[in-house]
């Protein structure tokens, strides 16, 4: 299938503390979304690459610019949207800016910026083999508990009380590029315009909107070093991996 990719890089970057956007935090001196669209670029999966950027920040644009003209006439079409104030809202924005014909689309998180190539493959194999929608995901290492803030007495004793525990090995722990049917992923973000404000701030990916609509979405296998740069522990993380990558 014809396939895009978005790369979403709006996010603030506030638990990074670096006081700039996550995508221009550098990473081995260069800016984290360097290392995603070259990551993205590298995979040769999509003919187009829809960039979501903070609004009004011209240093990141600049980037992307600079990266086209790097790039010549051999590389995809990259193109850029403002991006909005939620990560969905990112998303929504850079799918209306998708070329016409185009079938399928893999959305990334610049975050993510170190994720494999073997990664993008299979999410485009599975696409290719007729799935609707497929997302890389590994198992979870910790027992996952869901809690509920203690009140009134309960509070003295601790902020939290354990409701449950999730059989860990029913347990996966997603990542990105999530790949998808473009018809069915405008379906799900057209469906979510109707969730309500607390439920719509809970949409953390887009399988999530895809299951909602009872499509079924597959999982293959993601990797380890697809780690979603998010706090400064992060940071030293991918670090060390740009020094000497796992495999
Ligand atoms: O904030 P979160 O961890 O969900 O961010 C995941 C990805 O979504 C990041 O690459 C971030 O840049 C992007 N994002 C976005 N627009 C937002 C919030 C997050 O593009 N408003």
């Amino acid at each position: 299938p014809i396939t895009a990719v978005v790369l979403v890089a709006a996010g603030s970057g506030e638990r990074l503390g670096y006081g700039m956007p996550k995508a221009a935090v550098p990473l081995g001196g260069e800016p984290l979304l360097l290392h995603a669209l070259r990551g993205v670029v590298a995979a040769g999966v999509g003919s187009q690459i829809c960039i979501a950027l903070p609004a009004g920040h011209d240093g990141l644009r600049q980037l992307v610019d600079d990266f086209r003209l790097e790039l010549a006439d051999a590389g995809p079409l990259l193109t850029v949207v403002d991006g909005g104030s939620t990560r969905a809202d990112s998303v929504r924005s850079a799918l209306a800016a998708l070329e016409d014909g185009t079938e399928a689309v893999l959305v990334h998180d610049a975050a993510r910026a170190l994720a494999p190539e073997y990664v993008f493959e299979r999410v485009v194999d599975s696409l290719a083999a007729g799935a609707l929608a497929v997302i890389p995901a590994v198992p979870v290492v910790d027992t996952v508990k869901t809690v509920v803030a203690t009140t009134g007495e309960d509070s003295k004793v601790a902020p939290e009380l354990v409701t449950g525990t999730a059989p860990r090995e029913e347990l996966r722990a997603v990542q990105t590029p999530q790949g998808f049917h473009l018809p069915t992923l405008l379906r799900a973000h057209q469906a979510a315009q109707a969730l309500g404000e607390k439920e719509f701030a809970a949409v953390t990916d887009d399988a999530m909107l895809v299951e909602m609509l009872g499509v079924p979405v597959h999982a293959v296998r993601g990797s380890t070093q697809s780690l979603k740069i998010t706090t400064p522990l992060d940071l030293i993380i991918a670090e060390g991996l740009l020094e000497g990558p796992l495999g």
